[in-house]
């Protein structure tokens, strides 16, 4: 019982913030995101009767930390009475510093497990299972333009554009390579208690989510780059309203965000998203790429620059 996964990270333009149940994880809000092309994490499970207990390996590191919730998702796919797991992930990219390294992990993680038991599941439900251990995870259960919808008792997740029919290109400023210093899920629950905007967040959000559907459904990038902004801003304004306060920005952070508005101005078809950490995320057409990497890359702050196209659901196989 053993297989190898390939999952890609992806970046919401239409926010998630918040949860409606915390023990679930079910998220409070719909959200529509990009998958990642260019960045990816690398998974293999193993299970056997041979281990003694579940061993979890990042980049070369036995990692002790994780370890746990990986084992629950385990259970959720496999089962209680499972074997023990041997797991080995590897990521191109920073992890926990905002840039949704356990979108990759968590989808890489149950599609591996699923293949590793003769693909028992379909995409829905693993795109639960990995939600449960990472609400954006569900969303890297598919390529291209995804959302994610509540249902009742659960959420549903759907492809809005194919990787070809809107071939975006994103540009990611790090600007940190640290790990953030609050979790997203413990800055959700004190966003929840504490922020007053709250509620207004989440009554907001369908209007942005038609807002960007529509956008999608006509290609209409400046449509989307407005919506896309206006989400992020008000999910950073929840944050920082927070107590104690939510702020993953640093100068640089807001340095590249000027930078993108000038580029606006000037015509370049660009608009900036971040996420729970520091790193400025650029969504452009094709065109404007190369232009607007050499831009950000010479910003005071900006330690590298990382470029990628849209990208496509996990790809697993079985290892004999
Ligand atoms: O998947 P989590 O629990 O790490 O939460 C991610 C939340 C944001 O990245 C800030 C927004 C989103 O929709 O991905």
């Amino acid at each position: 019982m053993q297989a190898f996964a390939k999952a890609h990270p992806n970046i919401a333009l239409i926010k998630y913030w918040g949860k409606r149940d915390t023990a679930k994880n079910l998220p409070a809000v719909d959200s529509l995101s990009l998958t990642l092309g260019d960045l990816w994490t690398n998974m293999n499970v193993h299970f056997s009767s041979s281990y003694s207990r579940d061993q979890l390996e990042i980049n070369n590191i036995a990692d002790d930390q994780n370890i746990s919730r990986v084992s629950r998702c385990l259970d959720s796919i496999v089962g209680k009475s499972r074997p023990f797991a041997n797991i080995i992930s590897e990521c191109n990219f920073p992890i926990a510093a905002g840039l949704a390294s356990s979108s990759s992990s968590f989808s890489a993680l149950v599609v591996a497990a699923n293949n590793a038991i003769g693909n028992k599941y379909d995409t829905q439900l693993l795109a639960s299972q990995a939600g449960s251990a990472s609400g954006s995870a569900a969303r890297s259960m598919l390529g291209g333009i995804v959302e994610l919808n509540n249902t009742q008792n659960d959420i549903e997740i759907k492809q809005l554009s194919s990787v070809e029919r809107w071939p975006l290109k994103v540009i990611i400023a790090i600007t940190n390579k640290e790990k953030k210093s609050i979790s997203s899920s413990q800055a959700m629950k004190l966003s929840a208690s504490s922020s007053p905007f709250y509620s207004s967040w989440i009554n907001n959000q369908e209007a942005d989510m038609s807002e960007g559907r529509l956008a999608i459904k006509n290609k209409d990038f400046e449509r989307l780059a407005a919506v896309s902004e206006h989400n992020c801003l008000k999910m950073h304004s929840v944050m920082w309203t927070t107590r104690p306060s939510v702020i993953y920005w640093n100068e640089a952070s807001l340095n590249c965000m000027h930078a993108i508005r000038e580029m606006q101005k000037t015509g370049e078809a660009v608009f900036f998203t971040m996420d729970a950490g520091p790193q400025i995320k650029a969504v452009c057409l094709p065109e404007n790429e190369a232009k607007i990497a050499q831009r950000l890359s010479e910003i005071k702050g900006v330690v590298c620059v990382m470029k990628s196209k849209l990208g496509y659901a996990p790809i697993s196989r079985v290892i004999k």
